[in-house]
């Protein structure tokens, strides 16, 4: 099995984004070893109004001293910084949009959480997500497992006990599936949403949410189906990030196939006004988003 490396220097990656990916890879280590002490929440709110658990912030402050020191990056967006970051490596070659712990509401239950990153070139981090470099989610589940694209196809490393990501899976593809999860309080979903999840039901699709995007989606990634974080009454956005959630994990799911849509239109064109903005988000195969869109016509 070839290394994350060796896979990058195959597929023509550029040196430097072949380095920062490697890097923010490598977290995964030190992230994993930070949970067990650093298992209560802080008195802090994020900007999206979340309390932040300590490895919110933990894996937040690592991963910006990591990125800031690498002279790679010139700006981040993170879930857990109300600003953007500005690195002193203004000439940095790339920005980072990152939600540095998802699914963090399940560390006190040991579920799989993981780390969402995308990378686009030059100093903005507002910008259509197809316009991404590269897009990854490091996962800590039994293995820990490197999910990347840089646009060319989606690749799967799991990480050995050397230290090194392997190769497991290439150019991944979506299939159409029958598995769907929807965040939301279900009497607070809209009607739209209700019966277009009631039809899904109606055809055999079966519930699987635990409650971390990640995690969800990497289901939806191999088996297919749909993912879903609607707008709910009173919350028209939903809950998740256009910018440090939809975008990455929308890129992964064009690049394997699928789709990402906020119910009428593909997420991965709409230009962010704001950092935190949300959006409701649906993802997942193909011909289930293409239904869904036309049903909004
Ligand atoms: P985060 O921990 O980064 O704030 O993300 C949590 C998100 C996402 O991971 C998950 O799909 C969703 O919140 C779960 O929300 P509910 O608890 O409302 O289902
Ligand atoms: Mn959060
Ligand atoms: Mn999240
Ligand atoms: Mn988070």
């Amino acid at each position: 099995m070839i290394t994350v490396q060796e896979y990058l220097s195959e597929k023509g990656c550029e040196e430097d984004l072949a380095r920062l990916i490697c890097l923010i890879a490598e977290q995964a280590g030190p992230i994993r070893r930070a949970f067990i002490s650093n298992q209560r929440y802080a008195a802090s709110l994020n900007t999206s109004g979340e309390v932040q658990a300590e490895m919110d912030t933990w894996s937040d402050r690592h991963l910006t001293q990591q990125l800031a020191a690498s002279g790679l990056v010139s700006r981040i967006a993170s879930e857990e910084q109300d600003e953007v970051f500005e690195c002193n490596a203004s000439f940095g070659k790339y920005s980072v949009v990152m939600d540095p712990l998802d699914g963090s509401s399940l560390i006190a239950v040991n579920l799989a959480v993981g780390t969402i990153v995308g990378i686009y070139e030059g100093c903005s981090v507002l910008r259509k997500g197809k316009e991404m470099k590269a897009a990854l989610y490091l996962l800590y589940g039994p293995m820990t497992t490197l999910t990347l694209s840089i646009g060319s196809g989606v690749a799967l490393f799991s990480l050995d006990d050397d230290g090194r990501y392997l190769l497991m899976e290439d150019t991944i593809r979506m299939p159409e599936g029958t598995i769907y999860g929807s965040g939301g309080e279900r009497p607070k979903w809209t009607k739209k949403h209700a019966s277009f999840i009631a039809a899904l039901e109606a055809e055999g699709a079966k519930s699987r949410y635990s409650g971390s995007f990640v995690a969800d989606f990497h289901q939806i990634l191999k088996y297919g189906g749909l993912y879903a974080y609607p707008a709910a009454l009173g919350k028209p956005d939903g809950k998740l990030r256009l910018v440090f959630e939809a975008q990455p994990i929308g890129f992964l799911a064009r690049e394997a196939g699928g789709r990402i849509s906020n119910g009428s239109t593909d997420i991965l064109e709409i230009m962010p006004e704001k950092v935190h903005q949300k959006t409701p988000i649906y993802v997942g195969s193909r011909g289930i988003i293409e239904r869904l869109e036309a049903l909004q016509e």
